[in-house]
């Protein structure tokens, strides 16, 4: 049987509606992943829960272990993950508040362990990336935002930071020049990883701020992204009704 995950970000730490059946902490190669496994079942189906972040949102996104919770996922028998992300809006579509099925990626991280493909190997790998999502997964995130009436972005460009901190204004200049359409931080390796593991993968991000220097230019607050969060993954429980069953 296929196996669904759902990588829950910033504010999705959790999911009311899962019936939690029991959690699992898989020991991998790799070290520890965020967290245990949750294992339930969500709109009639078995799903595994992660907190990308832990389950106390404790753990920064430099210093996420991406490669063990992949491989976790993939021992626990998933074979798809909808990953959810909260970013920030370069393009102007990508307001404070709406959902977005990103179709491409830039990665701007350095220095995060991004492969299983690096040490005892016979032979050099190198996977295809030119398409980094899964489309029928896409698809399946656009068919349930329709089906809920939420408003989405259809595509876009996800950039990732390296971060901790918050990009510069001139940062994300340079990032809406090279076609960026919304900036986060754990997008990648998260995505070329699940691919290295022959796993869809595709995300489900909701815009929660305006980039720097993006919507009239002033700082960043963080009760405002706080409350945008909510409101956001409130949205994000609503698609996960409607796609979960199609998926
Ligand atoms: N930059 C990077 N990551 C983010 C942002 C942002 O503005 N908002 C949410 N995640």
């Amino acid at each position: 049987m296929t196996k669904l995950a759902l990588i829950g970000g910033t504010g999705l730490t959790s999911l009311k509606s899962l019936e939690i059946i029991r959690r699992e902490v898989v020991h991998t190669p790799y070290g520890e992943a965020s967290g245990p496994l949750t294992h339930g079942i969500l709109c009639g189906k078995e799903v595994v829960f992660l907190a990308r972040h832990g389950y106390g949102h404790t753990i920064p996104p430099h210093k996420i272990n991406y490669r063990a919770n992949i491989w976790a996922l993939q021992h626990a028998g998933v074979s798809n993950i909808i990953a959810i992300a909260a970013v920030g809006g370069i393009r102007n579509d990508m307001v404070p508040g709406r959902l977005i099925i990103p179709d491409q990626i830039i990665d701007y991280t350095w220095s995060r362990k991004n492969t299983f493909f690096e040490d005892g190997l016979t032979q050099v790998v190198h996977i295809d990336f030119t398409f980094p999502y899964d489309e029928t997964l896409r698809q399946r995130l656009l068919k349930g935002c329709h089906a809920a009436q939420l408003d989405v972005c259809e595509g876009g460009t996800y950039g990732v930071t390296q971060g901790p901190r918050l990009e510069t204004a001139a940062e994300i200049d340079r990032m809406e020049r090279d076609g960026c359409a919304m900036v986060g931080m754990t997008g990648m390796p998260e995505a070329a990883l699940a691919r290295e593991l022959s796993l869809g993968y595709a995300t489900c991000a909701v815009s929660v701020n305006w980039a720097a220097g993006r919507g009239g230019g002033s700082i960043i607050k963080m009760e405002e992204i706080d409350a945008t969060v909510k409101t956001g993954m409130e949205k994000v429980r609503e698609l996960l009704g409607h796609v979960v069953p199609l998926v």
